[in-house]
């Protein structure tokens, strides 16, 4: 794993935001896996300003998000399909068509998991996939005591998530308490991974992620075995690397 420590939010932001739009510049019909969260809304403002400064063209772009609540329609507010909408999609221009979110409705959600796996791989695979960390070690929503097998499905969210996700809604008993989630799995055949990490409620994650044992406990973990991991942090993230 290569790990890179900056000074601070928007340094770490800067950086991924190179590291993606080298990723479209060299191909740009690249597949990226994407994110949502505190963490990568910096990264997807710096990925804005240099597609209005016309250094990167998303148009031949397909992307794939890590994950979706479910229950959630795709309108509302608290959905990550929302998210991508309002804070990157619709400052570019990709093709909306390009766009994939796990749907967080569904009649029959296995046949959906599959087929947006399906997708994935009728693409190419993921060139490049983001990820933020939970404090629990999470990627994607992937919780603690992890199938590392498992490939998209659907998820009980751990109480540490539902708690600190509690902030993007009104009250904690809004926070839906499942998720479609890309699997271990479908993340590590990712080509390319970077991870990303600010302050100091992350440090403990991030050290399990790079030193500590492989483990279902941890399942940030898996990523030791990844061949192409860059981790991003600040001071504080890397706070207990030292
Ligand atoms: P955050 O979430 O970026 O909002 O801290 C990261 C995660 O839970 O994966």
């Amino acid at each position: 794993m290569e790990l890179l420590v900056v000074k601070n939010y928007e340094e770490m932001s800067k950086k991924a935001a190179s590291i993606i739009a080298s990723q479209v510049v060299i191909k740009p019909q690249s597949i990226l896996g994407l994110a949502t969260g505190d963490t990568p809304l910096g990264m997807y403002k710096e990925l804005v300003e240099k597609y209005n400064r016309n250094e990167v063209d998303f148009s031949k772009v397909k992307t794939f998000n890590l994950d979706e609540y479910y229950g959630l329609e795709k309108e509302n507010s608290q959905s990550y399909y929302y998210y991508m909408m309002n804070n990157f999609f619709k400052f570019i221009n990709i093709d909306k068509n390009n766009v994939n979110v796990p749907k967080g409705t569904s009649d029959d959600v296995e046949e959906d998991c599959l087929s947006y796996e399906k997708k994935i791989k009728e693409a190419g695979g993921i060139d490049i996939q983001v990820l933020g960390i939970g404090v629990n070690g999470h990627i994607g929503f992937n919780e603690p005591n992890v199938n590392f097998e498992a490939q998209t499905h659907l998820v009980e969210l751990d109480e540490k998530t539902i708690k600190s996700n509690a902030r993007f809604f009104n009250s904690i008993d809004e926070v839906p308490k499942k998720a479609i989630s890309m699997g271990i799995k479908t993340i590590l055949q990712s080509k390319k991974i970077i991870l990303l990490a600010t302050g100091e409620s992350k440090a403990e994650a991030i050290y399990n992620t790079l030193y500590g044992k492989i483990s279902p406990e941890i399942p940030s973990s898996i990523l030791q075995l990844h061949q192409d991991v860059t981790i991003i942090l600040d001071e504080e993230a890397a706070k207990k690397l030292k």
